[in-house]
């Protein structure tokens, strides 16, 4: 019987939160878009489960235009004070309109003027056309709350395959990868390092 994969990342995560020295949550999102080209950069895991690892972004960016013509992601956590790598693969869905309002709702009041004035990916003149961008959304924002804006919220990856790695002497490596099963369990497998 396969160990749970969520249950050990849940151990590894909670060990990395403890060592890392900032960021345990850094992911690399790997996507490709519809000729097949990949990119990849980093984003912060904001919700995990059973159910997929979620992360927050633009959705008029680049990574989100690949995602929306090709449904698929890879997710690598590194952390170096463990000497881990965590890989995940599957495919990716929009986080429920709730979920994204009520993470929205729990960021700093700046990030959330940031998440309005920013026009991701797409090429900016000079920084203070930013900032005072943000300053317009400040000043339009004035004494109330800030709601989510309409171009940005959550992608879930959902798991088909999650491989854990660990550092060991002589190069002796431990791999486990866990594959998702048709009938929903996991089968585990150990990999050459
Ligand atoms: C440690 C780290 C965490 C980041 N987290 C996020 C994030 O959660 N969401 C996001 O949209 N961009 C995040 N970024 C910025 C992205 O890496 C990227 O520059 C940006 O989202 C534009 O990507 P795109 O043009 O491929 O859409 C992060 C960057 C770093 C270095």
């Amino acid at each position: 019987m396969a160990d749970d994969p969520f249950a050990l990342f849940d151990t590894w995560y909670a060990e990395a939160k403890g060592s890392e020295p900032n960021d345990p949550n850094a992911m690399a999102l790997a996507t490709a878009d519809a000729a097949g080209h990949p990119s990849v950069r980093m984003v912060l895991l904001k919700g995990h489960g059973p159910d997929g690892f979620v992360f927050y972004t633009n959705r008029e960016g680049r990574k989100a235009g690949d995602l929306h013509a090709n449904m698929h992601a890879a997710l690598l956590f590194h952390w170096k004070s463990l000497r881990r790598q965590v890989r995940i693969e599957g495919a990716v869905t929009l986080a429920a309109e709730a979920e994204s309002d009520a993470y929205f709702a729990s960021r700093s009041r700046d990030s959330q003027l940031g998440a309005w004035a920013s026009d991701q990916s797409r090429p900016l003149d000079a920084r203070e056309t930013f900032e005072a961008r943000v300053e317009e959304v400040r000043a339009r924002f004035e004494g109330g709350a800030v709601p989510r804006p309409p171009f940005w919220g959550g992608y879930r990856v959902t798991p088909r395959a999650i491989e854990f790695w660990q550092d060991r002497a002589y190069r002796l490596h431990e791999r486990r990868l866990f594959t998702a099963q048709p009938d929903g369990e996991w089968s585990e497998g150990l990999l050459y390092p």
